[in-house]
């Protein structure tokens, strides 16, 4: 609200106490101020001039995107301005990936063409197959992926070139069609089971289940139940904006790495327990709960701060994640193939608690994107070492769209955060046999 008498102006007027100058500081954007627009701000000719001090980047915007929307305290999420409920109703994961990759939906034969590209660039180098063998048998999937995709880079010296946008395609298409080839490959390893190629004519989710579940019959087709809720759940888990692995993709790409190492480093960002690895410490603390009885002493200890309640709470959505109610929905027709996952009543009564519990209604923590998915992997009969990894596979899809962003973004160099030094100042230098 403008004070009576004083014209509304797009700007922020700063009085520095120590000096008694004043600054006018342009707003862009709605709330936005450059943080360069600071540094004007000195105390004499020789000061650095005024920074903002940001861990962890609260508050921080990175970039202008046009990506992903997301108004976390409506609880609205919008790839390229489409909603995704009208996405996971209506699209498919491909049809998805297009959209975010290339800005707006195909047509049908842009659709066609792009689904044509993904399927022929499925095959990964038969050398692939022995950097796995070297892997142990108990090696957990995400760690053989990330490896997997680190070590795609060594096959494509190509992917160097990342200043031609067609070179660029390239790679887009590589990793979007590998990674369901290397994530099968790493669970049939983890089985001791036989690597099972890709095959053309299935689609992108039934070819990834072929791939980890087909054993001893030629023709073995996926319940199309558990084929589209698969491919419901990578739409909904295909790009989430600046991340924490979002922002780690475009980090290590303004350095121009090529993609493969990039993403490798992304997914290395999703593998912790507070990002992608939640869903698989969610599953891991409900089976630890392990009955609806134990849940008072549980939330006990969540509530004394000496647990978190994992799949609960974001940094940005402050009501219900949209992705959470679709996967909801989701898990029940999911439990209407499998039978139900006994881990749900548990988790049922979690979110019951916990959405009248002072602690977490204060705090803003409602279920998301993580709760329920680990349940439907779970019955769809995922190990929970895969979890990460079904993250990972549609997450591809958003880090490279994040990464050409930004790399076509004029206004973006290498990533270089300052820092605030609070160390010691210049002492001498102390021989070893002179220290205390
Ligand atoms: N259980 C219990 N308390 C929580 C939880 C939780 N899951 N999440 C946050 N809090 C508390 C936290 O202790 C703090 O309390 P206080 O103010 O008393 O110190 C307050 O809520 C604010 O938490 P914060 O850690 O400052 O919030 P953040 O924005 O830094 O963290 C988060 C966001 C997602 C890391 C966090 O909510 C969390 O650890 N959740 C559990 C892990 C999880 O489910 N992660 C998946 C996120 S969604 C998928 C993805 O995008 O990766």
């Amino acid at each position: 609200m403008a004070e009576s008498g004083t014209e509304p102006r797009n700007s922020l007027s700063i009085r520095d106490n120590r000096t008694g100058r004043d600054y006018e500081v342009e707003i862009k954007d709605g709330d936005v101020i450059r943080a360069m627009d600071l540094r004007q701000i000195r105390v004499n000719e020789d000061d650095f001039g005024m920074m903002s001090y940001d861990p962890a980047f609260t508050n921080t915007a990175s970039t202008r995107s046009t990506i992903t929307e997301i108004d976390g305290g409506r609880g609205i999420l919008r790839y390229r301005g489409y909603p995704i409920e009208q996405l996971a109703e209506k699209s498919s994961f491909l049809e998805v990936a297009y959209l975010l990759l290339r800005g707006e939906l195909p047509t049908q034969d842009e659709l066609d063409q792009f689904v044509h590209e993904v399927t022929y660039h499925t095959y990964a180098h038969e050398n692939i197959i022995k950097l796995l063998s070297g892997f142990r048998y108990d090696a957990h999937a995400m760690g053989i992926v990330i490896s997997s995709v680190a070590a795609l880079s060594t096959f494509y010296p190509d992917a160097k070139d990342i200043h031609d946008p067609e070179a660029r395609w390239i790679q887009i298409i590589r990793l979007v069609a590998k990674m369901p080839t290397l994530a099968a490959f790493a669970y049939r390893h983890h089985r001791g089971l036989p690597f099972v190629y890709p095959e053309n004519e299935l689609s992108y989710t039934a070819n990834f289940l072929n791939m980890l579940f087909r054993i001893g019959v030629r023709d073995y087709r996926p319940n199309p139940v558990l084929e589209r809720a698969l491919d419901v759940l990578f739409i909904l888990h295909a790009d989430h904006e600046q991340n924490c692995s979002a922002t780690t993709m475009r980090t290590i790409g303004s350095s121009h790495a090529d993609p493969y190492s990039a993403l490798a480093g992304s997914m290395a960002a999703l593998y912790g327990p507070l990002h992608g690895g939640a869903n698989e410490a969610v599953l891991r603390m409900l089976t630890e709960i392990g009955s609806t009885d134990n849940i008072p002493a549980f939330m006990e200890s969540v509530r004394n701060g000496e647990r978190r309640l994992m799949g609960f709470g974001h940094r940005v959505y402050k009501a219900y994640d949209p992705r959470a109610s679709i996967i909801k929905e989701t898990a029940h027709e999911v439990f209407e193939v499998t039978g139900n996952n006994p881990l749900l009543d548990i988790a049922l009564e979690l979110e019951k608690i916990a959405l009248q519990e002072e602690y977490f209604v204060e705090r803003n923590l409602y279920p998301n994107v993580d709760f329920y998915s680990g349940l439907i992997y779970q019955a769809m009969g995922f190990p929970v070492e895969m979890f990460p990894v079904l993250f990972a596979i549609p997450r591809t899809v958003g880090w490279l769209a994040q990464w050409e962003e930004m790399l076509e973004d004029r206004e973006q160099k290498i990533a270089r955060p300052r820092q605030v030094y609070v160390g010691e100042g210049e002492r001498d230098f102390v021989p070893v046999d002179q220290r205390d």
